[in-house]
């Protein structure tokens, strides 16, 4: 039988390297696609010679609406099949929402919700028909948590509405195929160690936050791989972000909504000592 194959997006940095990497390690034939095609090759070498898998590297800015198209396309022409998705190339978009362009808006969610949908709609069919597929995406805690300006001033009023749409589509395309042996999961870090926060010029207040706040992309990664085979729709992973998730969800709005505004104040204060 050949190998499966998953296609992994943002697989150059961070988290979707991590994924990369993950699925490798269990057998997986990878579909590499970011728009950095040196780091791609680079990962695509290391992959093959530490687990004997083959990658398809596939360069595309996923901020264009052509791009899950030509993606699917490339794994068609190389006669495969894609098995596995992991939807999770994003970039936050900084700036407060009424100060910033309407096209700098609708690119982000290009990036980070309608081209995740087209690439799930144009794979799960085949999934469903085959009776095998494995569908991640790549949420955020934000969207589990009440919203502060001091995260959406860095990744962008509508990050933590693109990332719960993520969720509830999980959720929702999860009950619809399940029963076909396609799965379907979110995973929902917290702040990760990647080039996330350099992209987006959150790394001052990102460096001062306590040790225990911080992921590494690795866990994030075998947290979503774990999820996606169980079936569990929704994975929060990190000991501490799950207690802040179960506090969230125990309290009353109110006081959750106070909670984030004294962290607010916390991360406002490091930001100024750290300019
Ligand atoms: N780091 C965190 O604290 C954190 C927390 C919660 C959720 N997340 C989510 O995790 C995902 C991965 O982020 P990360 O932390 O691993 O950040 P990262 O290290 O900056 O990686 C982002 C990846 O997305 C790719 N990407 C960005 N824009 C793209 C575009 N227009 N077209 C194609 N690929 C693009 C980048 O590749 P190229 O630049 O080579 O194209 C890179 O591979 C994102 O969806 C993010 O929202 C991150």
């Amino acid at each position: 039988m050949a190998r499966r194959l998953v296609v992994v997006t943002g697989a150059s940095s961070g988290i979707g390297t991590a994924f990369a990497r993950e699925f490798a390690s269990h057998g997986w034939d990878l579909a590499l696609v970011a728009r950095r095609e040196d780091r791609l090759k680079d990962l695509a070498e290391e992959m093959k010679a530490r687990y004997g898998v083959e990658s398809l590297i596939i360069p595309a800015d996923l901020a264009k609406a052509s791009a899950p198209k030509d993606i699917v396309k490339v794994v068609d022409d190389a006669g495969r099949q894609i098995d596995g998705l992991v939807n999770n190339a994003g970039a936050g978009q900084p700036g407060f929402f009424a100060e910033t362009k309407w096209t700098d808006q609708a690119r982000f969610l290009q990036l980070m919700v309608t081209n995740y949908l087209a690439l799930a709609h144009l794979v799960a069919p085949g999934m469903a028909e085959r009776g095998f597929g494995r569908i991640i995406n790549v949420s955020s805690v934000s969207a589990l948590l009440p919203s502060a300006n001091a995260h959406t001033r860095f990744s962008g009023t509508l990050y933590p509405g693109a990332k719960s749409l993520l969720i509830k589509f999980s959720e929702a395309l999860h009950l619809e195929l399940s029963a076909k042996n396609v799965h379907v999961s979110a995973v929902a870090p917290g702040y990760t160690w990647s080039e996330f926060h350099d992209v987006n010029g959150a790394r001052p207040v990102v460096s001062q936050m306590p040790k225990f706040w911080m992921l590494t992309a690795e866990e994030v990664a075998k947290a979503g791989y774990d999820a996606v085979e169980r079936g569990v729709v929704l994975r929060v992973p990190g000991a501490w972000y799950k207690f802040l998730t179960a506090m969230s969800k125990a309290l009353p709005d109110p006081v959750g909504r106070a909670l984030m505004r004294m962290q607010e104040k916390r991360m406002a204060a490091r930001m100024g000592a750290a300019q």
